[in-house]
């Protein structure tokens, strides 16, 4: 069974369905409402755990009924939470989201998340070090991301970081991480780059696989065996809502990585094309026989 431990952020997500984004001081009606379970690191967990991986996660939850539901939610994908911490005083991260005209806008309030820390990506050693992979995102303090991946070096185990939300990386970063999965944006901000033109460039500077998500276009990626960089074409579907695709590629791409990288960035953009049809960052995601069954049907077509 495939191992992987994801060191992230857990949030809820207040999801409001409105016809267009409001402009600033305007108010709208939207058309629905709904709470759903997120952030970027247990997303990533649950993508991993729902595609049959053994999954262990770091992070923080405050002892408030979001981390309550949070908690449960994690544990019933069947998520091994040692690693979890429960703070007494400091509330559940959580992110407000917009979703209208087929896009989605986001605000992050870290709480828990910004507690973090490098002691507890320590403590989680064992499990690192079993791990096939490990996942890592920006929703949680720097030092605690830069824990993460070199512990995952000292240990050989690859650490796979999504430099999500967009921030500037420390050039250090690059030689760390064993894959870096930026989107477009992502790319242009932690690097200075110019997408897929600076692709080489990254490569240079990375020394590691990039892959980068390019929404519903699918993914481009290179590697040593693919110096120049490869195109994975998306997957056409019906989108509900986009909130949390990257982390489904992500998870999907952890799980998949030990049957080489085209195959895993196949496999990644399928899932995540299958997470794009119903509401929620987690609601979409497939089961390995779902997405199985997806991609027969798709190589039939
Ligand atoms: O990547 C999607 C996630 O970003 C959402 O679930 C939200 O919690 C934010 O962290
Ligand atoms: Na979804």
């Amino acid at each position: 069974m495939t191992r992987i431990v994801v060191v992230g952020s857990i949030n809820m997500d207040l999801v409001t369905l409105a016809p267009r984004f409001p402009g600033p001081g305007e108010t709208l009606l939207g058309s629905r409402f709904l709470t759903a379970h997120g952030g970027k690191g247990a997303n990533q967990a649950v993508a991993a755990a729902r595609l049959g991986a053994s999954v262990s996660m770091v992070g923080a939850l405050g002892r408030d009924a979001f981390g309550d539901q949070l908690y449960q939610g994690l544990a019933k994908e069947g998520i091994d939470l040692a690693h979890v911490a429960r703070l007494e005083d400091e509330g559940s991260g959580s992110a407000s989201i917009t979703v209208a005209e087929g896009e989605n806008q986001i605000i992050v309030v870290p709480a828990a998340n910004a507690r973090v820390t490098p002691t507890q990506v320590e403590a989680a050693r064992d499990a690192i070090r079993h791990a096939d992979a490990v996942l890592v995102q920006l929703e949680i303090p720097l030092d605690t991301v830069e824990a993460a991946l070199r512990l995952g070096r000292r240990e050989s185990v690859p650490v796979i970081l999504n430099p999500a939300p967009a921030q500037k990386l420390p050039a250090e970063w690059l030689s760390l991480a064993s894959h870096l999965t930026p989107n477009q944006h992502e790319l242009a901000t932690a690097l200075s780059a110019d997408a897929v033109t600076d692709f080489r460039e990254l490569m240079r500077r990375a020394h590691c696989p990039v892959v980068l998500t390019r929404g519903g276009e699918g993914a481009w990626y290179c590697d040593d065996t693919h110096p120049a960089p490869a195109h994975q074409p998306g997957f056409a579907v019906a989108a509900i809502d986009t909130t949390g695709a990257g982390d489904t590629f992500n998870g999907a791409l952890a799980v998949f990585l030990h049957e080489g990288l085209p195959q895993a960035v196949r496999k990644a953009c399928a899932a995540a094309a299958l997470s794009v049809t119903k509401l929620g960052a987690q609601g979409g995601m497939p089961q390995q026989a779902e997405l199985d069954a997806f991609l027969t049907d798709r190589s039939r077509a």
